[in-house]
């Protein structure tokens, strides 16, 4: 028999829709990049099977990818060791791990919304109480510390941070970095930040959590980077001590990263290649024909995202997103409505530029099509 909080968390919206769809769909839904990982990093997870490295490693995660990982980290001015780096099944295990070794029941844990629909649930499995911050379209969904400070209680335990955003592609300035750092270090809050789209800026440098906070865990992943979001490999950051507890954890729910791609993700890591770089040029240019067709449709309005690889905008058709989406799927593309992010997300879409040139410009006359047949 399934308990009544586990039985109460639903999936998310947007898998309702990804279920409806065929291989015909022009798929603007998705939240993976459309490359493929290089051929020779696929390469050297097959070297890695054949010599025989199929078998449990150590729960934290090869040492060598984890020295090299502390390594890329201390970019951001904190120098880092092998033993701040945990090794995770993705992000999205860090993000479990990170909230059920830190929330008591019953802590409060504020969440982006629009936010990452992993959030709120892993809150839940931890027993804490999501609450809910709302990030602003007038701000560019950059989290506001008077919304923060509004939420906080006695139990406001944790905060959840996400940069570059998924879905908004937000990014959070350095400034309101320092800043939201100030605001949980002076009332004792864990921030729990969210980076897995470190790569996908496309004005200046990723800025991270890491270089002006103290009490903090970041979750990154190589899911994206790489374009290997079925390889499940991520990674934490936090202090040393927190690790080796976390690590105890994670140990007990997957035993240990898998092991002949952490071989692959460190060939990666260590060879010269241009292939983040040429994806991120390539993501760029979807972006800005994207947000330039949008800003032609009638309805929708549309700013310009500065990282991820999704665009946010809002319309002003009388009509949910959630039956915007459905309709728009009935004519062959798959968005993500907005309200799976959150009730601060009605009256938006998700649209994702992951996806060929050629797909994001049939995927657009559709849109403006049917939103054309909305508005008469
Ligand atoms: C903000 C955010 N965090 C985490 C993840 C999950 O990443 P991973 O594949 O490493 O589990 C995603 C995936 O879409 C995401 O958008």
């Amino acid at each position: 028999m399934i308990n009544k909080r586990i039985e109460e968390i639903k999936l998310h919206g947007i898998r309702e829709l990804f279920e409806m769809a065929d291989e015909t769909t022009i798929n603007l839904g998705q939240g993976q990049p459309d490359f493929q990982p290089p051929s020779d990093v696929i390469e050297e997870v097959h070297r890695a099977m054949l010599q025989g490295k199929n078998r449990y490693g150590s729960h934290f995660g090869l040492m060598e990818l984890r020295e090299e990982i502390a390594r890329d980290q201390s970019r951001y001015g904190t120098p880092l060791t092998f033993e701040n780096v945990l090794v995770t099944v993705g992000a999205t295990e860090g993000l479990k791990i990170a909230l059920e070794g830190t929330v008591d029941k019953g802590d409060e844990v504020l969440c982006p919304e629009p936010g990452f629909v992993v959030f709120q649930p892993h809150v839940r499995f931890a027993r804490g109480k999501p609450i809910p911050y709302t990030l602003r379209k007038d701000n560019g969904f950059v989290p506001e510390i008077e919304e923060l400070e509004e939420r906080r209680t006695d139990r406001t335990k944790a905060l959840i941070v996400n940069t570059p955003a998924n879905p908004t592609g937000a990014v959070i300035p350095e400034k309101r970095i320092r800043e939201i750092s100030g605001w949980a270090r002076e009332h004792g809050i864990l921030v729990i930040s969210d980076e897995v789209y470190d790569r996908f800026v496309y004005h200046g440098e990723h800025r991270s959590f890491l270089k002006h906070c103290d009490d903090l865990v970041v979750v990154n992943s190589f899911s994206k980077s790489y374009a290997m979001t079925g390889w499940r490999v991520g990674f934490m950051i936090a202090r040393a001590d927190w690790i080796r507890t976390l690590a105890t954890l994670h140990s007990y729910t997957v035993a240990c990263p898998p092991t002949p791609v952490q071989h692959g993700v460190l060939y990666a890591m260590r060879r010269k290649s241009d292939f983040v770089h040429n994806m991120v040029n390539e993501f760029r240019e979807r972006r800005d024909y994207m947000v330039s067709r949008l800003r032609q449709i009638t309805g929708f309005h549309c700013g310009t995202p500065k990282g991820a690889f999704y665009v946010f905008p809002s319309f002003d058709l009388d009509i949910t997103s959630r039956d915007l989406a459905l309709e728009l799927l009935k004519e062959g593309v798959l968005t993500a409505p907005g309200s799976a992010f959150g009730a601060a997300g009605e009256s938006h879409l998700r649209l994702s530029y992951a996806n060929s040139m050629d797909n994001i410009r049939k995927g657009m006359d559709i849109l403006e099509r049917v939103s054309g047949e909305l508005f008469e």
